[in-house]
């Protein structure tokens, strides 16, 4: 390390949420030092690039160069007096949350000297604490301390999450290691959640179902509007003003993917039922996740018959906006289900490439080109970019004027009076868009 001044504070991982709590704490004044086990990743950061597309992360990385330093040596770290967990832990094909990095984390420390306290940020199933506090005491390691700090950044305003938290949740098996877990976040004006450690894992994977939920809960009364004539947009504002509602997440649209939602939802589950507890309401949620992805399918075959031959501009593939993030994106499912009825897919998008996970799809540079000869051209993903798509140039474009906007992103009156077939998600339906007059219409049912 070239510093002689100590970090504070260690990070394991040089992941999403290992680099924007690093950039972030180091924005707070404190010297942070980031470990990661991938050489190439740690050279990038070294050189000032950043290995991932987050809003604001790489000038605050660059702003905090000083106070940051970017290593693949463990002894680095374990001098720090606050060493943050921060490695992934993706699912199992149990759909258990798969702990080995964590766990490499704890059986590499080696015995410390000095008192250290390991603080989990990854999302871990609730107990991990207890586990990892009786295999530090095995190991000799009683004097270093655990707490759990969970995180609630969102992908594309993760920064601005850290700096200005809704609150700070700490977890600890002593008052001295959340005090000093706490203080670190003294300069944010937060209200601080001071709980047992099972707890603090707890309310993130709470917190997470409970987003998801209400997620399936508006997707729900969206096809039920599709159904009945009302239109979701003006349902979730209205039940949005309730203050003990809220408005958010109350937007319908393909459901959520992600890096957190599907992993964190299905360890929740499993982690109910390996406790011998059934976990009806979130398995409703997550099935009504599924199946959201798939009605596009069926809005598509009402407007257009059968989809083979047909040619369909999948715009946006990135699970959100403003992220490059593919894991679990709707827009995968999606491609493949339309590859699957033998349509042709082309596909946009202005950060993510998903030229690696789907074959068979055409990837086009620009949204014009997307639409270029489409029957349908269909809003996955929500970017800035095409709150303009209902336009004279796409519509010129497209063979079918046809737009169904999966995230309600577009006026339909005003789509509708540019010359397009519209449909939204649990808005009023589109008459069909003419066909021409060579094809015949089968009509499907919707799923
Ligand atoms: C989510 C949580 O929002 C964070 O608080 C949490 O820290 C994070 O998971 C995590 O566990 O690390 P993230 O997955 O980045 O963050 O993204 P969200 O903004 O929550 O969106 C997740 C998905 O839900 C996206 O696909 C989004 O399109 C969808 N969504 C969101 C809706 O369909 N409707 C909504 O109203 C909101």
């Amino acid at each position: 390390m070239k510093r002689d001044k100590k970090p504070a504070i260690g990070i394991f991982g040089a992941g999403w949420v290992g680099l924007v709590s690093g950039a972030c704490l180091a924005e707070l004044g404190h010297d942070v030092v980031v470990r990661d086990v991938v050489p190439e990743r740690i050279e990038a950061l070294r050189a000032g690039r950043l290995p991932l597309h987050e809003p604001g992360l790489g000038e605050l990385l660059e702003r905090n160069r000083e106070r940051l330093t970017f290593t693949t040596e463990l002894d680095d770290l374990v001098s720090t007096p606050i060493m943050f967990v921060c490695v992934g832990t993706p699912p199992t094909h149990s759909g258990d949350a798969d702990l080995s990095a964590v766990w490499t984390v704890v059986d590499q420390l080696p015995v410390l000297e000095e008192r250290g306290i390991l603080v989990m940020k990854s999302t871990v199933p609730v107990g991990t604490g207890e586990k990892v506090r009786a295999a530090l005491d095995a190991r000799g390691l009683a004097h270093v301390g655990y707490a759990s700090n969970p995180e609630f950044l969102s992908e594309g305003s993760a920064v601005k999450d850290f700096m200005n938290p809704d609150r700070i949740v700490v977890g600890a098996f002593t008052e001295a290691d959340a005090g000093s877990v706490a203080s670190l976040y003294e300069p944010l004006d937060a209200p601080l959640v001071r709980v047992d450690v099972a707890s603090a894992e707890m309310i993130k994977l709470a917190a997470n179902a409970f987003l998801m939920t209400r997620i399936s809960f508006i997707n729900e009364i969206a096809n039920v509007c599709e159904a009945t004539g009302a239109d979701v947009e003006q349902v979730a504002q209205g039940v949005g003003l309730d203050h003990r509602l809220g408005p958010h997440f109350l937007r319908a649209g393909i459901g959520w993917g992600g890096s957190c939602f599907p992993k964190d939802g299905a360890a929740l589950k499993q982690l109910a039922s390996n406790s011998g507890y059934h976990f009806q309401l979130l398995s409703a949620v997550i099935e009504v996740n599924d199946l959201q992805k798939r009605r596009v399918v069926g809005k598509l075959e009402k407007h257009l018959g059968k989809l083979s031959g047909k040619s369909v501009a999948l715009l946006g593939l990135a699970f959100k906006p403003n992220t490059d993030d593919l894991r679990e994106a709707p827009s995968l499912v999606l491609a493949s289900r339309l590859l699957a009825e033998g349509a042709e897919v082309r596909a946009w998008d202005p950060v993510a490439d998903a030229s690696h996970l789907l074959q068979g799809v055409t990837f086009c540079e620009s949204v014009l080109e997307a639409v270029t000869g489409a029957d349908a051209a269909v809003i996955v993903t929500e970017w800035e970019e095409l709150k303009t798509l209902a336009s004279a140039e796409v519509l010129g474009a497209m063979r079918h004027p046809l737009i169904v906007d999966g995230r309600n992103l577009l006026e339909p009156a005003q789509a509708r009076s540019a010359g397009f077939a519209y449909e939204g998600i649990g808005r009023a339906a589109s008459p069909l868009a003419a066909l021409p007059e060579t094809e015949e219409r089968e009509p499907q049912l919707e799923v």
